[in-house]
């Protein structure tokens, strides 16, 4: 009596697992966040965010031009607005010479090459730590799309390759895009986070830009983890109305939602592997609890196995150094 048919033949050495492996991580995987403050000379480390640091634009060029060597061509930019700058309406959001619009152009300038993605959405410069504009403890759908579509026309001119509008409004996607092609910023792509979910994993991020609801919480909005099918309507919604890549957020605890999304569209999906995410790994890893580069790789690559064409992570370096 044989077993019908020996699996483990393809798992013996490393040579053979190598050969039939079906998924196989490289930089060209991964969009890398960078978060930007105002000052000179800072690199500040996020506390729920270990090895992880907050950029003044001097050191963000230095910064980019490593991640460039390391054959990470991709990033997405988020800034950490000071508290006098913030009100109800997003003003600072699209001052032509506000510090996004600076970064934008200083990543430019170190590394012309590089592929530049911005944040669309209000909560950084929010006074309530909203993506939206406030208005009796409602988030106004309508007025805050305007906005998103005057800023990302801001960031287009600033030099951005893609805006990433994060916020979740309605009709947000066929406005911007609408509005760029009006500007003649045709070539500017939009990476929708089209299927954005409500969840407690956003926590160190918001640490990270002071941003953290004011009141309330993101549920009018941001969707209920519980649901499936609204993830596939809001995206598709999305490619209608213009993004050239969509994504799941957070990343892990959505990866049935990434295989099926993949399945039905056919524009490259993009997943965000988030904060939390990250700094669950780094806290378990800290207290020898998790291997921490084996952990790592073990999600990357399960992102990328449930259909991520591209995953924006903490991670970047980290993986690509390991690579
Ligand atoms: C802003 C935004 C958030 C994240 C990306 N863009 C926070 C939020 O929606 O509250 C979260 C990213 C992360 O946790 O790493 N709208």
């Amino acid at each position: 009596m044989y077993p019908l048919r020996r699996n483990r033949r393809l798992r013996t050495n490393e040579a053979v697992r190598s050969l039939v492996r079906e998924t196989i991580l490289s930089p060209n995987d991964f969009l890398v966040p960078l978060f930007v403050v105002e000052g000179k000379n800072i690199k500040e480390e996020i506390p729920s965010m270990p090895n992880y640091f907050r950029y003044s634009l001097d050191l963000l060029e230095k910064e980019v031009k490593e991640l460039w060597s390391l054959g990470l061509k991709s990033v997405l930019l988020f800034v950490k607005v000071p508290d006098k700058l913030k009100d109800n309406k997003g003003k600072e959001a699209i001052n032509p010479d506000g510090l996004m619009q600076r970064a934008i152009k200083r990543v430019k300038h170190a590394c012309p090459e590089m592929l530049v993605m911005t944040d669309v959405a209000l909560d950084p410069y929010s006074t309530y730590g909203h993506d939206g504009i406030v208005e009796h403890d409602q988030i106004l759908n309508d007025e805050t799309v305007e906005v998103l579509t005057e800023m990302s026309v801001s960031h287009a001119k600033a030099g951005a390759n893609f805006v990433a509008p994060s916020d979740m409004m309605d009709g947000r996607i066929l406005s911007i895009r609408e509005a760029l092609e009006d500007e003649g910023y045709i070539n500017t792509g939009i990476m929708s986070y089209s299927a954005k979910y409500a969840s407690a994993f956003y926590g160190p991020f918001r640490d990270a830009l002071d941003s953290a609801p004011g009141f309330g919480d993101k549920k009018t909005y941001q969707m209920d983890y519980a649901n499936r099918f609204e993830a596939i309507a809001e995206t598709e919604m999305d490619i209608d109305e213009g993004a050239d890549i969509v994504m799941v957020k957070p990343g892990l605890c959505y990866l049935d939602i990434v295989r099926e999304i993949k399945n039905e569209v056919d524009v490259p999906v993009a997943v965000y592997q988030v904060s939390g995410e990250y700094a669950m790994v780094k806290a378990a890893a800290e207290r020898g609890w998790l291997d921490h580069d084996a952990v790592m790789m073990e999600q990357l690559t399960a992102i990328k196995r449930a259909g991520a064409n591209i995953i924006a992570t903490y991670f970047a370096q980290d993986a690509v150094r390991l690579l």
